[in-house]
């Protein structure tokens, strides 16, 4: 059968509008979409198509699957592993999420909310605090990334520790399947036995499986204070002890620990240079943490006050500094959002996002540290990350002198050691930004034949052409 492209578009813009299908050949810029936000992917497409409703997805996959044209789902494309744009084979469109950005249901008093896929994290949260309620989910990208990206990649963030994963945040869901059919999970249920739990096949599957067209999703109380605070610790075994302590006296208005190592503070000092000192003295790590409560602010400062004393008078916190005002507060996060950018600005960095248990954590960096120095002398490790979640961005930069397309060809090398020692401990190879085309081959070293053999058979039942945004995750 032959494949003329004019007539696909054709049909494609007699589907969702003329100005809805975007094609370079009518000078319309495209690279903000054909290339992901690291500059590390990018490939060819048919077109982008900017699809307004389920309707339209549902006729576009059709189109689609009856014509072999492979769809590849994007919400706000801030994804960091390569699975949001085309690969360089075969007849790709990329379909655009973003239109798809209305509120479907606010239902206070069941605390859920019913949003299309292309509502963009941000405005959601602001939605939920107009109503008095909070949505916990909150990411550096959080401006730009859209709900169905965040429950397609199954988003972390700063609040899991308190709040989950983007899978903890979900009640309902509705997908167009890779025949156009129409999975109608749309409930507000927080209890519901009746059967498999479909809706979290989709959630972290990279939209292999289908697309998120809407999601209804869980809202908690609006908290009324919180309390941020930055610590130094002169040890990881101290980090975990002060993580326990905090836990243990703040109980569950502990809601975010990060870790933040001193290279990694250097390096955002370099490219932010308006970044303040926060400590009179510099440690090896840093903590940023937060709590947050139904409460007054001042007894909650109270509270985090008397636990950090009971940290520094213990000696695993050399010093510390509490936020004091809304502009503080703003500065100890805007410093560790900041490590990700001044990390793409200096360029040449081999990005990690692994998972350990937390009791592991120190002695995994402790080996990894002088084992990376002996393979590859002079290169600059940059830690920072979820320490709460046992989820660490073991960054690797290049040694000085290197230069960024020297160092990325080491990657598989760099690879081979941070990730062995990781999965020997039983952990993960992706906390949160998931495989795509990055990690696809790695899967397989990591991954049993018999889960990987599962994850092709579900693929297969759902997706038999193979047309669901083929390439990402699973090698097909
Ligand atoms: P995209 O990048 O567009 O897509 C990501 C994946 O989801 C792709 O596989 C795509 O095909 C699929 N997809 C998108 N929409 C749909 C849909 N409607 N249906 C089916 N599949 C779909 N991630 C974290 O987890 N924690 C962090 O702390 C974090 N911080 C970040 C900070 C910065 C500065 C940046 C740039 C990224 C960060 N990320 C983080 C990664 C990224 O923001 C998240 O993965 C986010 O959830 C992606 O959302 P998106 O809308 O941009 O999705
Ligand atoms: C973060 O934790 O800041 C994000 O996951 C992005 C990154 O890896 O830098
Ligand atoms: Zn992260």
């Amino acid at each position: 059968m032959t494949f003329e492209v004019q007539a696909w578009l054709a049909e494609a813009r007699s589907l969702i509008g003329d100005a809805n299908v975007l094609t370079e050949d009518r000078g319309e810029d495209l690279s903000s979409f054909v290339k992901d936000w690291r500059g590390k992917f990018q490939g060819p497409v048919l077109a982008v198509l900017r699809p307004a409703t389920t309707a339209e997805v549902q006729a576009i996959v059709r189109l689609a699957a009856g014509t072999g044209v492979a769809v590849v789902p994007q919400g706000g494309n801030t994804g960091l592993c390569g699975a949001s744009v085309p690969t360089n084979t075969g007849r790709q469109v990329v379909l655009q999420l973003g239109r798809m950005n209305k509120l479907r249901e606010l239902d206070v008093r069941n605390n859920t909310v019913t949003v299309e896929a292309g509502y963009i994290l941000q405005q959601l949260q602001e939605l939920a605090a107009s109503a008095g309620r909070l949505f916990p989910l909150s990411l550096g990208a959080e401006g730009s990334c859209q709900i169905g990206g965040n429950l397609a990649t199954n988003a972390g963030g700063m609040q899991v520790l308190r709040y989950g994963n983007m899978r903890d945040l979900v009640l309902g869901l509705e997908v167009v399947l890779p025949n156009g059919e129409v999975l109608d999970l749309l409930r507000a249920l927080r209890k519901d036995n009746t059967g498999y739990d479909l809706k979290q096949l989709f959630i972290g599957s990279e939209g292999t499986l289908g697309v998120i067209t809407a999601a209804t999703l869980k809202l908690f109380p609006l908290p009324t204070a919180e309390a941020s605070a930055f610590a130094g610790v002169n040890s990881l075994e101290d980090a975990v002890s002060v993580l326990e302590a905090m836990r243990a006296s703040m109980g569950d208005r502990f809601t975010a620990f990060e870790l933040i190592s001193h290279p990694a503070l250097l390096l955002v000092r370099r490219y932010f240079p308006e970044t303040p000192r926060l400590l009179e003295e510099d440690c090896s790590w840093y903590l940023l943490m937060k709590a947050a409560d139904g409460g007054d602010e001042a007894a909650l400062n109270d509270a985090m006050q008397t636990a950090l004393m009971a940290c520094l008078e213990q000696g695993i916190i050399c010093d510390v500094a509490l936020a004091s005002s809304v502009a503080q507060t703003k500065v100890l996060w805007d410093l560790r959002e900041n490590v990700t950018h001044a990390q793409q600005m200096d360029g040449g960095n081999i990005k990690h996002d692994i998972a350990l248990p937390i009791s592991r954590i120190p002695t995994f960096v402790e080996g990894m540290l002088p084992e990376l120095e002996k393979a590859f002398p002079g290169v600059r490790p940059i830690i920072y990350g979820h320490l709460g979640d046992g989820n660490l961005h073991f960054n690797v930069s290049a040694p000085n002198g290197v230069d960024s397309k020297a160092w990325q060809a080491r990657t598989e090398a760099v690879n081979k050691i941070i990730h062995d020692a990781t999965v020997a401990l039983r952990g993960s190879i992706s906390a949160e930004h998931g495989v795509g085309q990055l990690k696809r081959e790695e899967l397989l070293q990591y991954k049993t034949a018999v889960e990987m053999e599962v994850m092709h058979r579900i693929k297969k039942a759902l997706d038999p052409q193979g047309l669901m945004n083929p390439g990402k995750v699973l090698s097909t």
